[in-house]
């Protein structure tokens, strides 16, 4: 009987063995800190981001507002500690003049948004009203200026209008005549936005050239220092444009290289954003796991030429994009369900973990637009499960990365199911963040940490992967306390529900 049983057991605890995923958290190699700088967002004049999203005018008397921009939406992206915003584009920033929106409202040109669906916009939301809502929220602002449609001369302008000290030159004089003595002091420049498509279908080559124009006229020998110039990078498999760009721009004229990845399965079709296959499902979260390829391989070549990685990746834009739905009325209006939140804990993992080379990356888009953390219709507002998942993580922000290895991973179609970045905060507390994508499984995870006690969780999940908050029911999705873990010896034990995510807390 015996020798009949121990090898039954003994296949058994194999057969368990080889499942079981073991996370080890590296604190003892821990030397990167997280920017909080990756916890950006992006808003573009496009569909109903600005207009009818974030600004709905001074004269609303329905929808409560601080200079036309909605109290709602205020608290809620202050809630997110959200350390930057990029504006006005996207695309839209090669068509945009700066000077169209400034001064008295009645007074400004409007225009026509030849990028998104040739829209009028009256410019009632210029560089005052953007700069003084980033004032409000305390969060960075990241212009990106207008290299296709525009000239040196108004970028180069632009910087001095807003940074330079007050009596500085007629600008800083027509600033203050526009009701701001102070500069805002903007440290973050994009120059040009997609140079390789819609800002200008340019080769890298012709780019270098362009670029080395603009960022040597918006500085001067005195605030070259005081400027982040981020250079267009690629938004495909295209490493030779970032082999162009990094070998032929001097250091002392980049700061960052911005690159572009959307978890898109099929550009000609793109899909339902609520109701989708499971096939659909998994094709997105292969789009999504490329951005930890993209990421390496663009790092790889940045190393080439800048080894001190004094060159930041910038990712100023990712996410997830759909078909629109018509009914949201905007261009790009899509929803925002659990595989939404699957590729924000995914992507914030990877850029987290690369956190040596990526300084900053900008969700697209901040409102109403792709995936955006903030759905509005009329005065309603919804948080989506993106939104959730940037809240559970912001304490990864400036806190020091906690390099992890993870064995066993369990297999999802020939893709990885789990994904995790962890970190310690200043105050010694530290967060483990785990996503298991599978549709399906649970996995069961070991995570094998020096020194934790006080383990606290939160989860994100639902039963279906198409499950979102609509403006009837806008708290079905949000997080909740988890609290099926063990901790033992410095290991916590835990089972992982399909398509969750999990923020683990501990001192
Ligand atoms: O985010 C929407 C658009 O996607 C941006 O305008 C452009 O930069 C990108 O192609």
């Amino acid at each position: 009987m015996k020798t009949k049983i121990i090898p039954f057991v003994f296949l058994i605890s194999c057969f368990t063995l080889a499942q079981n995923v073991k996370i080890t958290i590296l604190e003892s190699e821990a030397k990167d800190t997280i920017s909080k700088h990756i916890y950006g967002h992006f808003a573009e004049h496009l569909g109903r981001c600005i207009y009818d999203g974030i600004y709905v005018g001074e004269e609303n008397k329905v929808i409560p507002n601080t200079n036309g921009v909605r109290n709602d939406i205020i608290k809620a992206l202050k809630e997110l500690q959200i350390p930057n915003l990029r504006w006005p584009g996207g695309c839209f920033a090669d068509i945009y003049h700066w000077k169209d929106a400034i001064g008295p409202k009645e007074d400004r040109k409007h225009i026509e948004n030849l990028s998104w669906g040739n829209i009028r916009e009256n410019n009632a939301f210029g560089t005052h009203e953007f700069l003084d809502l980033c004032e409000q929220l305390g969060a960075e602002p990241y212009l990106a200026v207008n290299m296709n449609s525009g000239t040196v001369q108004e970028a180069m302008e632009w910087e001095q209008y807003v940074n330079n000290e007050n009596g500085a030159s007629s600008l800083t004089d027509l600033r203050a005549k526009n009701g701001r003595d102070k500069p805002w002091k903007v440290k973050y420049w994009g120059i040009g936005n997609e140079s390789w498509d819609c800002g200008g279908h340019m080769t890298a080559d012709y780019y270098v050239n362009l670029y080395k124009r603009y960022a040597t006229a918006m500085t001067s020998y005195s605030n070259t220092e005081k400027l982040y110039r981020i250079a267009v990078g690629p938004g495909t498999d295209d490493y030779e444009w970032t082999e162009t760009v990094m070998k032929n721009i001097p250091a002392r004229r980049i700061e960052g290289l911005s690159v572009h990845h959307y978890s898109v399965f099929d550009w000609s079709s793109k899909g339902s954003s609520f109701e989708f296959s499971d096939n659909e499902y998994y094709k997105t979260m292969k789009r999504a796991w490329f951005m930890e390829e993209f990421i390496t391989k663009n790092s790889e070549i940045m190393d080439k030429y800048d080894p001190e990685k004094n060159v930041g990746l910038i990712v100023d834009e990712w996410g997830g994009w759909y078909e629109t739905i018509p009914s949201g009325g905007g261009q790009l209006y899509q929803q925002n369900t659990i595989r939404d939140a699957m590729i924000a804990g995914l992507s914030l993992n990877v850029f987290n973990n690369h956190a040596d080379r990526v300084h900053m990356a900008n969700l697209a888009q901040t409102v109403n637009v792709l995936q955006a953390v903030i759905l509005t219709k009329d005065e309603k507002m919804i948080l989506t499960p993106t939104y959730h998942v940037m809240n559970m993580y912001k304490v990864h922000q400036d806190a020091l990365l906690l390099p992890t290895t993870i064995e066993n991973n369990p297999d999802y179609n020939g893709i990885a199911a789990i994904s995790v970045s962890a970190s310690k905060s200043e105050n010694g507390t530290k967060h483990i963040s785990l996503v298991n994508i599978d549709l399906i499984k649970s996995h069961d995870i070991t995570i094998d940490i020096d020194d934790i006690s006080n383990v606290s969780a939160q989860i994100l999940t639902s039963k279906k992967v198409q499950d979102h908050n609509t403006f009837e029911n806008p708290e079905s999705i949000k997080p909740i306390n988890f609290k099926d873990f063990k901790v033992k010896n410095g290991k916590i034990t835990v089972k992982v529900p399909p398509i969750s995510v999990i923020v683990f807390k501990g001192k």
